[in-house]
């Protein structure tokens, strides 16, 4: 991983606090086995944990900003970053099926249908955003400093933000577009057209992720304003930048079939505007990220890990 000092450890350390939050709520012991099983094999097969990383870190720069202590801004977004992760992994087990992208590699492993079957794919698709809506609905309980009014709040908005940019509106209308596009005789898509599919089928968890980490943590609206606008700008570099690895990296490294994108005719950034334009266009995003954050003197691990997006080999 390329990246500022420091970024390194700290993804370490929170992607454990991650593992083990997601263990606890998609346990080994869940019943019907059959079904947990499924989810659990997409869900610990060693995905980046992007979203909930962002969804922490927001919260730790809302939380240093207002002089908060660190283990609230955790307890109050753990939670939450967990729910991101799980929708997030559904939506990869749906992408993949044979009706979507058709795709038999997925985090380095035969994609859940290839093990499963496609009807427990689906339903362990289902299971993981069922349960996400669960966790953010329940989780967490109680946290000291915070009152039970102030955190029902923030729940419900957390829940509605989460399911605007999960749902028709966002990820799942995103994946209609792609879809649609995609298809024989589908019209190919111009350059805004493209930016709209990009935005809302991975850009809208990537910045539903940051700012579910903002409202727990009980930014205020300028500060959320902030990190929404940083949030989008990542969200759209990093799908650039999994069109360009599509591209030019290897099925070993990516841990997903590559080169799927033009054999399937996708609309994507490489096949709108060439390789180096739609780099340098990723790198664009990513100054006008880190730009929003300092507007609002926000910092952290925020901007370090922008750059670790378009820098990223996986
Ligand atoms: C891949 O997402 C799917 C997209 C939204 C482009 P990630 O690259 O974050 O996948 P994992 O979670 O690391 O497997
Ligand atoms: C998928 O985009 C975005 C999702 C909502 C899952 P892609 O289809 O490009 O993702 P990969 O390349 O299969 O991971
Ligand atoms: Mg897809
Ligand atoms: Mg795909
Ligand atoms: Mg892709």
């Amino acid at each position: 991983m390329n990246t500022a000092p420091g970024l390194e450890s700290w993804v370490e350390r929170r992607r454990r606090a991650v593992d083990e939050a997601l263990e606890r709520f998609v346990p080994s012991t869940g019943q019907p086995s059959v079904v947990w099983r499924a989810m659990r094999y997409s869900l610990f097969a060693g995905g980046k944990r992007l979203r909930p990383l962002l969804a922490l870190a927001s919260a730790e720069a809302v939380a240093e900003r207002g002089h908060m202590p660190i283990t609230r801004a955790h307890a109050l977004s753990l939670p939450c970053a967990c729910a991101l992760e799980l929708i997030h992994t559904y939506s990869l087990v749906h992408d993949d099926l044979p009706a979507m992208d058709d795709d038999v590699l997925r985090r380095g492993r035969p994609t859940a249908h290839v093990v499963y079957g496609e009807g427990l794919a689906i339903l362990a698709g289902d299971a993981l955003l069922t349960e996400a809506f669960r966790v953010l609905a329940i989780e967490p309980e109680a946290v000291d400093g915070v009152s039970p009014a102030d955190l029902a709040v923030r729940k419900s908005e957390a829940i509605a933000l989460i399911a605007d940019a999960a749902g028709a509106a966002g990820m799942v209308g995103g994946q209609a577009l792609d879809l649609e596009a995609a298809a024989p005789g589908g019209t190919p898509l111009d350059a805004e057209a493209l930016r709209e599919m990009h935005t809302r089928k991975t850009g809208a968890l990537i910045r539903a992720a940051a700012l579910g980490g903002a409202c727990m943590t009980g930014a205020a609206p300028q500060l959320c304003a902030a990190i929404g606008e940083y949030a989008a700008q990542v969200g759209l570099a990093f799908q650039i930048v999994d069109d360009l690895l599509d591209v030019e990296g290897e099925s070993a490294a990516l841990g997903k079939t590559a080169g799927k994108d033009a054999a399937a005719g996708k609309p994507t950034y490489p096949s709108l505007y060439g390789v180096e334009a739609s780099r340098r266009l990723a790198r664009e995003c990513v100054e006008h990220a880190v730009a929003a954050l300092a507007r609002e003197g926000l910092s952290g691990q925020l901007p370090a890990l922008a750059h670790w997006v378009v820098g990223r080999q996986n």
